[in-house]
């Protein structure tokens, strides 16, 4: 089983619970959600290979390691997933971005796919999908399902708030994929949100509530 990984710094937690709060703004909240993707970024991305090239120092001679160009693509679900886009896209600039349309549906709270566009070589690259929530689990076990589907080998999934009945979910059908999660929060209500959590991460990034 992969590892799930609760990137419990105090940066993060800082900015969540700004996150958490009502009165924060659409503004502070997009600002927010963007840095700490940003700083998961960095910790997801702790494997990357390196190797050793030559290069001059303005004293000498020196090996230095750089990344050894793995082919990245960041799959975010939409809508809210686009929110920790622009601060991944900070940290790995060159990385593809493939998008994949979600939404749970408000009764059954399972999720329905309306949009999928990939790099056309989505296969032979690292995913990581991104999503701010995982509440039931159904939209990031989904997504990555799709993703498998179109010959993806290596996935990673990374999400701000999740709660342990959505992790095992995506667990168990995806045993092998690492997750990396801001805080697992204690429960989801009876509409599915995450309890304490932020509310609707789509709605609090777009302003449209
Ligand atoms: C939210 C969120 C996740 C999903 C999580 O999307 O962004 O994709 O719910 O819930 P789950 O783990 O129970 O599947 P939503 O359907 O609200 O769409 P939106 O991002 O367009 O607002
Ligand atoms: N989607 C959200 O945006 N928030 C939740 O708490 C659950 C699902």
């Amino acid at each position: 089983m992969a590892q799930i990984h609760v990137m419990d710094h105090p940066l993060i937690l800082h900015k969540l619970s700004l996150m958490r709060d009502r009165q924060t703004g659409v503004k502070e909240f997009r600002e927010a959600t963007r840095e700490i993707a940003m700083l998961m970024c960095y910790e997801a991305t702790r494997d990357l290979p390196l190797k050793e090239i030559n290069i001059e120092t303005p004293l000498a001679h020196a090996k230095a390691r750089v990344i050894s160009g793995k082919k990245i693509a960041f799959v975010p679900i939409l809508r809210a997933g686009l929110g920790m886009i622009d601060g991944m896209l900070e940290l790995i600039p060159a990385a593809k971005v493939g998008h994949l349309g979600l939404y749970r549906d408000p009764d059954t709270l399972k999720p329905v796919e309306y949009y999928a566009k990939l790099p056309v070589d989505i296969a032979e690259r690292d995913v990581i999908v991104i999503d701010p929530m995982v509440a039931t689990g159904g939209s990031a076990a989904e997504a990555i399902s799709a993703l498998k589907k179109r010959g993806v080998k290596h996935i990673k999934l990374m999400c701000l708030l999740s709660t342990q009945e959505g992790l095992d979910v995506v667990q168990k059908e995806h045993p092998d994929v690492e997750i990396f999660t801001a805080a697992i929060d204690p429960e989801l209500n009876e509409h599915g949100y995450i309890v304490p959590g932020l509310g609707d991460a789509g709605d609090r990034i777009f302003g449209t509530k």
